[in-house]
């Protein structure tokens, strides 16, 4: 969890402060030229068929019926297993397995939708983990363990990309480094690799194949102080951002898959859904995404509280350049300026007359209740543009802690300077919902939803639909431990990181 904040608070690797830690990160990662793949696009499946169609006479017929297939590889929708939990009183974090390499190997990541690349930890790392409290093993990416991995040079397209522009001293043969430096200092570097990444293919109902793209993302050979590398320790982080990095916008862009994902992350029980391609069960309605901003953001428009709407000035949701609400699975908790926590906070209050409260940490308000929180507190709705709502129930919005509830909203307004005042939603009221994320549309949706069900996921191409399940891929049953400091700790380094994200342009 507390990693879930880093993640989502790291810079992108072109920020700001990135000429003087490349300094550093070549002399470490200098490498030399004849591994370095100059990207004459290679096609793993344009191979495979050239070998099966070796010596034959193609027709018509077998090339069409060879395209037909291939677009119906390219378009079909993708099931992430997922693992753990959102929960702030357990590890707070969800991860999928996916498998990279040939011959492939599983890894464990988080699911991020706060960030754009995807790395894993590198068998050149001394200090990343090898062990992990969550039921996992974990491995260490070895490029020569795959015959299909190979080294991304400084001159590749990609490189360019993500540094914004051509870097000194990064050249043609040199490996293109990735850095990622996180709100609490803590970071992950190394550099960029290239090999297949092997995921499930929706084939049909609750029936996955497996299927194959080609992805570039991160060898973590160096890190420091990382919350991931903790007792609950995972392989690395897979990006589910916008930009042209992350890891759903590099499959979209091979057409391997339609830039469309969905979660329904299970607060009760962990686990839940991840599928990438086109939900069509559950309906959703949508809001549509706020253009040019770093993160997944859209415009709230007001807030109630049971039958209260709160009334709020029209540019409160406006700092600056930045905009809007941000969505992010990558934290926990909810975070409102003061002039919507503050009534929303007391009205909640407010519905209890006798209710004694205390505050925990300077800032965790929290109650003693024993009777059923969701008979006793009001639901809070926010809107959002083009009338979606989202509606969070008690159960949802309060946390047990030492025998009391506690509040899960967040009082931005304490923050100080260019972290005040930020609005953005987290795991805690993303939880028990199927959110959509339309990237081929620029909007986001969601509907109240059971995350152990199943839901529906079109084939773009046939125009069949099939079930996709929900997972819990890990046995860890201490994610239902009790409550316990562990808890306070996590939030507090939540809270002490989570900020600086939100602007993405701050070292912090
Ligand atoms: C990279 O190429 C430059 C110019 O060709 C050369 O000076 C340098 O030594 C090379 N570096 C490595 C690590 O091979
Ligand atoms: C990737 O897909 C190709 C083509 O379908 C297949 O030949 C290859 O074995 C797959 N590789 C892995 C690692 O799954
Ligand atoms: C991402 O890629 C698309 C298509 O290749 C391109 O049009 C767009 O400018 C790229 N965006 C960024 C931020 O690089
Ligand atoms: C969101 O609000 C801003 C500022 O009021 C406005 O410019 C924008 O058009 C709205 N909608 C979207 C989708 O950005
Ligand atoms: C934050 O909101 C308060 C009102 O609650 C306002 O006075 C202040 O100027 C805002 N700060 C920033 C940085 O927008
Ligand atoms: C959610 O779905 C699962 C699986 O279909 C079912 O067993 C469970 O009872 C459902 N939960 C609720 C609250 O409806």
């Amino acid at each position: 969890m507390a990693a879930a904040t880093t993640v989502m608070a790291s810079l992108r690797s072109s920020s700001s402060n990135f000429p003087l830690s490349l300094a550093l990160l070549f002399s470490l990662f200098l490498i030399s030229t004849t591994k370095v793949n100059t990207g004459a696009a290679l096609n793993d499946a344009v191979l495979s068929v050239k070998y099966k169609y070796a010596g034959r006479e193609r027709s018509l017929t077998t090339l069409k019926a060879h395209d037909d297939q291939r677009q119906l590889r390219m378009l079909a929708g993708v099931d992430l297993p997922l693992g753990g939990s959102g929960r702030p009183d357990a590890a707070g974090l969800y991860y999928a397995r996916i498998g990279i390499g040939t011959p492939p190997k599983d890894y464990y990541v988080q699911v991020d939708t706060g960030s754009d690349i995807m790395w894993v930890n590198c068998i050149q790392c001394k200090d990343c983990p090898t062990r992990s409290s969550l039921g996992i093993d974990l491995t260490l990416y070895d490029i020569k363990d795959s015959s299909t991995g190979k080294l991304v040079g400084c001159d590749e397209e990609f490189c360019l990309e993500v540094n914004g522009g051509p870097l000194s001293g990064c050249t043609a043969n040199v490996s293109c480094p990735y850095l990622q430096i996180y709100a609490d200092g803590s970071s992950t570097a190394g550099y960029f690799v290239k090999d297949a990444v092997q995921y499930d293919r929706v084939s049909g109902d609750l029936e996955t194949t497996s299927s194959n793209g080609s992805v570039i993302f991160g060898c973590g050979a160096t890190q420091s102080d990382l919350a991931l590398s903790g007792e609950e320790a995972l392989d690395g982080i897979l990006g589910f951002g916008k930009s042209n990095s992350s890891v759903i916008s590099q499959l979209a862009s091979s057409g391997r898959v339609k830039k469309m994902f969905a979660h329904c992350l299970d607060g009760t029980n962990g686990g839940g859904i991840f599928a990438i391609g086109h939900v069509v069960q559950p309906k959703v309605n949508v809001t549509p995404l706020v253009p040019n901003q770093p993160h997944y953001n859209v415009n709230m428009t007001a807030v109630q509280v049971g039958h209260t709407v709160l009334s709020l000035p029209n540019d409160l949701f406006e700092i600056g350049d930045r905009k809007g609400t941000i969505i992010d699975s990558g934290t926990t908790l909810a975070y409102l300026p003061e002039m919507v926590y503050e009534p929303l906070v007391n009205k909640i209050i407010s519905q209890q007359p006798d209710l004694k409260v205390h505050t925990v940490h300077g800032e965790y308000t929290c109650f003693q209740y024993s009777e059923s929180v969701d008979d006793a507190f009001p639901p809070v709705t926010f809107y959002f543009e083009n009338s979606l709502s989202l509606k969070v129930y008690p159960r949802e919005y309060l946390f047990p802690f030492e025998g009391m509830w506690c509040i899960g909203w967040q009082n931005s307004g304490m923050q100080s300077s260019d972290r005040k005042n930020l609005t953005l939603l987290g795991d805690l009221v993303l939880s028990n919902k199927l959110v959509l994320y339309d990237l081929e549309n620029q909007a986001i949706g969601w509907t109240e939803y059971n995350c152990s069900s199943n839901i529906k996921v079109k084939d773009e191409k046939t125009g069949t639909v099939h079930l996709v399940g929900s997972h819990y891929i890990s046995s860890a049953c201490h994610l239902k431990s009790q409550w316990s400091m562990f808890f306070l700790m996590v939030i507090m380094l939540l809270h002490a990181l989570v900020y600086c994200d939100a602007t993405t342009k701050r070292d912090c």
